[in-house]
Formats: C-alpha cells, structure tokens, sequence
C-alpha cells in the first residue's frame, strides 16, 4: 500500500493513536503496507496532525500499528516525511514536545524569517 497522508494524530503528542493500528490492520492484505509521512523531528513538521516518529511516546504507538498490522497478517515499514527546505513559519510553529537538537545555544531551530 503506498504511503498517503491522514493527518489524524489530532493529539499534542504527535502520536499515532488507536484509529491508526485500526485503519492500518484494516489494510494488512495489502501485503507490505508503507504508513503515511512521519515526522523525524519537530523541526521536521510541516503540517497539522500528522504523527512524528521522534519521541518515546511516538514510537510506542507506533510500535502498537505495527504490532496490529502484524496481527492481521501484513508488514509496514514507516515513510519518514520531512517538508521541503522552508516550511512556512505557520507550520513549523505546530507545537510539539521538546527536541534536544532546538537547545544547542545559537540554534534555536526557528525558520528564517520571511
Ligand atoms: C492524499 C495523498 C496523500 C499522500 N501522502 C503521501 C505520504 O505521506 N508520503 C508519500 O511518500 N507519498 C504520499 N502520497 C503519494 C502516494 O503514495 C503515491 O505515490 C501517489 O499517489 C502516486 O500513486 P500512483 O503511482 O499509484 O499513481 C500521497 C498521495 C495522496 C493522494
């Protein structure tokens, strides 16, 4: 199944919930199903509730579609999702846990501006 964008992680974790172990084992007799675009940092977000794959409690859940899809009988792999080089301040904005990488002093990881 090839990957496409749900943006149904409605939660301040950015983290894929229950709905989505649902809809991926719900498709497992795709075969090999590549999950929609995540996120592999909070400077990585370049649109609203789409899950990241950057934090314990995202890779958890993360762990749990997969474990769902394993169930049904499919195989996933995430599709890891980066915007292009200048996500619009709006986007990169999307609020998120904290990222180790924004602390280092004169990085503060927001986008040049505009
Ligand atoms: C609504 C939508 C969301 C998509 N989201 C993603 C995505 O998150 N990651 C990705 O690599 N491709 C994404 N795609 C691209 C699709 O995976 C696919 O490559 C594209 O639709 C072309 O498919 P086709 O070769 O069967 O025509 C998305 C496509 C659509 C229509």
């Amino acid at each position: 199944m090839a990957p496409m964008t749900r943006a149904r992680a409605t939660n301040d974790a950015l983290a894929p919930t229950p709905a989505h172990a649902l809809y991926y084992a719900q498709r497992a007799g795709a075969g090999l199903i590549i999950t929609e675009g995540t996120w592999v940092s909070t400077q990585a977000i370049g649109a609203s509730n789409v899950p990241g794959i950057y934090t314990e409690p995202q890779t958890a859940a993360w762990a749990e579609v997969t474990e769902a899809v394993h169930q049904a009988g499919g195989e996933s792999s995430p599709n890891s999702a980066t915007p292009a080089r200048n996500p619009t301040p709006t986007t990169s904005a999307v609020p998120g846990p904290p990222d180790p990488q924004r602390s280092t002093p004169g990085n503060s990881g927001s986008p040049p501006p505009v």
